[in-house]
C-alpha cells in the first residue's frame, strides 16, 4: 500500500535545484500507475493540493508546501514503432532527461542532440516545451500520456493537442495540476539532420564536422561555460522568459541600442532577457542585506544563484528588483520561467 511510504514535513531543499529551504507536509515516491492513482486519491479524499515534482529544477518554493508532493519515480522506455529511416519510443516521466538524450544518441537515434545537458526529468520536458540551441521539444514530440486526474482515466494526447509554445504548453493552462504526465512519445530519426543555427553552437562548432555527437559535445561545452552545476551553485536555469515585444517597441529599443540582440518570431520580435539584464547592471551581481547569499551568475545574468541556500521569498524579492529596474530602463516587463509555489 502506498501510504506505508507517506512521508510527512519532508524538508524540500534536497529537491529543488535552486536549494531553497521548504517543508512538505506530506511527500510520497510513486513507481507504478497504481501508487500514482492511489496518492492522488488520497490527495482528493483529505482535500490536500498537490505538487508532482520531477528533478525540481524549475521550481520556486516560496513557501512549505501545506499539501502532498507526489516525487514521480515510474521507469522504463520502450519502441512503440521502428521503421528504417525512424523510431517511435516511449520514455516514463521518472527517466532523467539526459540520460535518455546519451542513450538515444548511442542507439543512432538523432533529434535530441541540441537538448543535451538540460536538467530534469523528461515528464516535465512537455511543461514548458523544453528548447535550447534552436531546437523544442516540439520537434520531436509525437504524444503525451498521463493521468487526467479531473477525468479519473488516463489520457493520451496527440502533440498538436499540446499547445506547445516558447516555454510554454496546454499543462500550463487548461490541464494545468490536473494532468500528470506519466510518459512521453518521441520520434527520433535514425538519419542525422544537424541543425546548427543558433549563433553560439555555430561558434563553438568552428570548422568541425556536425555530426550529432559533434553537436551534443559542442552544446554541452557551451552549457558549461555559460550554466553553473545546480549542485555547486544552486540555481533554476535561467530565472525569466525572453520577452516577446511587439514591433513598435522592438524598434524604439533598436533606436537606443544598435547592438541589442533580437529574433522574429510569429508574435513579434523576441528579446533577450539576459542582455537587457546585463545592460540593467546585474551580470555579476552579489546580493547584500535582505538580498545577500543571493546573486546572478557572472557568465550569465539570467541565471539567479542561490549560494546563501536562502528562502524562496527572498529569491522572489531579488527577482522584483530585477524586474523593477529592466522595466524602468527599458520599458519592458519580464515574466518568471520557474512555477512559482506558495
Ligand atoms: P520540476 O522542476 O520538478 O517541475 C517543473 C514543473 O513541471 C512543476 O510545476 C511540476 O509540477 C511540473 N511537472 C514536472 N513533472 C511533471 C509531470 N510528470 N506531470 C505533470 N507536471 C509535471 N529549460 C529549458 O527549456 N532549456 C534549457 O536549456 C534549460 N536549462 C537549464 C539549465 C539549468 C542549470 C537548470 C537548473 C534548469 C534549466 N532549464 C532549462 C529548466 C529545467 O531544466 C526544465 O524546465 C526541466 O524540464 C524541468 O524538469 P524537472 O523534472 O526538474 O521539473
Ligand atoms: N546575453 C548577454 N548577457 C548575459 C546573457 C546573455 O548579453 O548575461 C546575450 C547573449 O550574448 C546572446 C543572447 O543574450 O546574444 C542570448 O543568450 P544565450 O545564448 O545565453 O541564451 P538565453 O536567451 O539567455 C535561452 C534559454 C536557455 C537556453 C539557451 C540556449 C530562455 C529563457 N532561456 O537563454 O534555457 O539554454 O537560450 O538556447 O529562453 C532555461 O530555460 O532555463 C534555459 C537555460
Amino acid at each position: 500500500d502506498v501510504f506505508l511510504k507517506l512521508q510527512q514535513a519532508v524538508s524540500l531543499q534536497p529537491f529543488n535545484t535552486l536549494a531553497v529551504p521548504a517543508r512538505a507536509r506530506y511527500l510520497v515516491a510513486v513507481d507504478s500507475l497504481g501508487a500514482l492513482q492511489e496518492a492522488v486519491d488520497y490527495s482528493r479524499q483529505q482535500d490536500l493540493e498537490r505538487m508532482v515534482l520531477g528533478g525540481g529544477s524549475n521550481i520556486v518554493l516560496a513557501s512549505d508546501f501545506p499539501g502532498l508532493v507526489i516525487q514521480l519515480n515510474l521507469r522504463g522506455s520502450e519502441i512503440l514503432e521502428e521503421r528504417a529511416d525512424a523510431v517511435t519510443v516511449q520514455v516514463a516521466a521518472g527517466e532523467n532527461w539526459d540520460d535518455f538524450v546519451r542513450f538515444s544518441l548511442d542507439q543512432g537515434w538523432y533529434g535530441l542532440e541540441n537538448l543535451s545537458a538540460i536538467p530534469g526529468n523528461v515528464g516535465a520536458a512537455p511543461i514548458q516545451n523544453i528548447g535550447a540551441y534552436g531546437v523544442e521539444l516540439s520537434s520531436v514530440l509525437k504524444a503525451v500520456v498521463g493521468y487526467d486526474i479531473e477525468a479519473g482515466t488516463m489520457r493520451r494526447l496527440e502533440s498538436e493537442a499540446c499547445e506547445l509554445a516558447y516555454r510554454d504548453s496546454i499543462f500550463k493552462h487548461t490541464l494545468k495540476d490536473r494532468f500528470v504526465i506519466t510518459a512521453v512519445e518521441l520520434r527520433l530519426s535514425k538519419i542525422a539532420q544537424p541543425e546548427t543555427s543558433y549563433p553560439a553552437l555555430m561558434a563553438e562548432l568552428a570548422d568541425e564536422t556536425p555530426t550529432p555527437e559533434a553537436v551534443a559535445q559542442a552544446v554541452r561545452r557551451v552549457r558549461a561555460r555559460k550554466l553553473p552545476a545546480p549542485d555547486t551553485l544552486p540555481n533554476a536555469g535561467s530565472f525569466f522568459k525572453n520577452p516577446i515585444v511587439d514591433q513598435a517597441c522592438y524598434e524604439r529599443l533598436r533606436n537606443a541600442h544598435p547592438a541589442m540582440p533580437a529574433w522574429p518570431v510569429a508574435s513579434g520580435v523576441k528579446l533577450a532577457a539576459g542582455w537587457l539584464l546585463e545592460q540593467a547592471g546585474w551580470k555579476g551581481y552579489r546580493g547584500e542585506g535582505d538580498l545577500s547569499g543571493l546573486g546572478t551568475y557572472h557568465e550569465q545574468a539570467l541565471v539567479l544563484i542561490n549560494p546563501g541556500r536562502v528562502a524562496g521569498q527572498q529569491v522572489l524579492a531579488l527577482a522584483r528588483a530585477i524586474t523593477e529596474s529592466v522595466s524602468e530602463r527599458f520599458g519592458v516587463e519580464l515574466d518568471i520561467e520557474p512555477r512559482v509555489y506558495g
